[in-house]
């Protein structure tokens, strides 16, 4: 076969070594999908992938999300790829760039199944900064002590799109809230996801608001634990960027987080995103209702 995966870390990550002529071969594309489950997040050095390639790629993997060009706000670039950048000729409204300094997962707030897999092309690098760093929640979960497992066990977190946009505003605007609102929903997730395979998972990152049943500064705190105890050095990976690069992770498996780039560095990420397949939670608001 025409791929080797180098494994980076005993919990997390593997280098795919693979020529692009062979990227879509069946054969590789199983493989790749399997590395995926196994080490979370998938590093492609320098593989330089055009647009097309990507999309390619993406479609040969599973199902793509479409979206419509850039992140909200952005104008100008193609329909297919969404286009990370906080330059301010490109994206008008970076809040949702701005947003991924801080641990997250992808599609949260969004009732649809979880997003299975993201893809990032580098296109351009910041100068400082700018390196992605990932965090296993397999492992968060599975090396968390027998008594905090049963204790969490059955938790249920609201996700809300505002919590994820707080840590950009000292006093957020009431007009920016209504944005995050209207563009988002509510969600009630389990905090530990068994998932269908039968592996179980921490759903964590700034969205997660609100632990249902526990006061809100208690629940708070359980949640910045154990984001804690996911980021720590063992369970994650930090993916210093050369242009090329091409990096696939498992957004049901791990959360992530970009370190602060300058605004007008001029770097440029250009992203797909794999449709899930697992429904994870459902809005607040049909929960109320039944
Ligand atoms: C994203 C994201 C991180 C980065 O596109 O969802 O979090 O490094 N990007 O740009
Ligand atoms: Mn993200």
């Amino acid at each position: 076969m025409n791929v080797t995966i180098e494994p980076i870390k005993e919990h997390i990550g593997a280098i795919v070594h693979v020529d692009k002529e062979h990227l879509c071969d069946d054969d590789v594309v199983q493989a790749i999908r399997d590395a995926l489950e196994d080490r979370g997040v998938l590093v492609f050095p320098k593989i330089n992938l055009t647009d097309e390639e990507q999309l390619a790629f993406t479609d040969k993997f599973g199902e793509r999300v479409k979206f419509t060009g850039t992140v909200p706000g952005g104008e100008g670039g193609g329909d297919e790829l969404y286009k990370i950048t906080l330059d301010k000729k490109i994206n008008k409204e970076p809040d949702y760039v701005l947003g991924t300094y801080f641990w997250h997962m992808d599609g949260v707030t969004i009732d649809q199944p979880l997003p299975k897999a993201t893809m990032l092309s580098a296109r351009a690098l910041s100068p400082t900064g700018g390196q992605t760093e990932f965090a296993s929640t397999f492992a968060a979960y599975e090396n968390l002590p027998e008594d905090q497992k049963k204790a969490i066990e059955d938790l249920k977190v609201i996700h809300r799109m505002e919590a994820s946009m707080r840590p950009l505003y000292v006093d957020m605007p009431e007009e920016r809230l209504e944005r995050y609102r209207s563009m988002a929903t509510w969600m009630v997730h389990p905090l530990v996801w068994s998932q269908k395979g039968g592996r179980k998972s921490l759903v964590l990152g700034t969205h997660a608001d609100e632990v249902i049943g526990m006061p809100v500064p208690e629940g708070r705190a359980l949640l910045a634990k154990l984001t804690e105890w996911a980021a720590q050095p063992d369970f994650s990976y930090s993916h210093d960027w050369q242009e090329g690069d091409f990096v696939v992770w498992n957004n049901c498996g791990l959360m992530h987080r970009v370190v602060p780039y300058e605004a007008d560095c001029g770097r440029m990420m250009h992203r797909t995103t794999i449709m899930g397949t697992e429904r994870l939670g459902r809005p607040l608001k049909e929960l109320e209702a039944a």
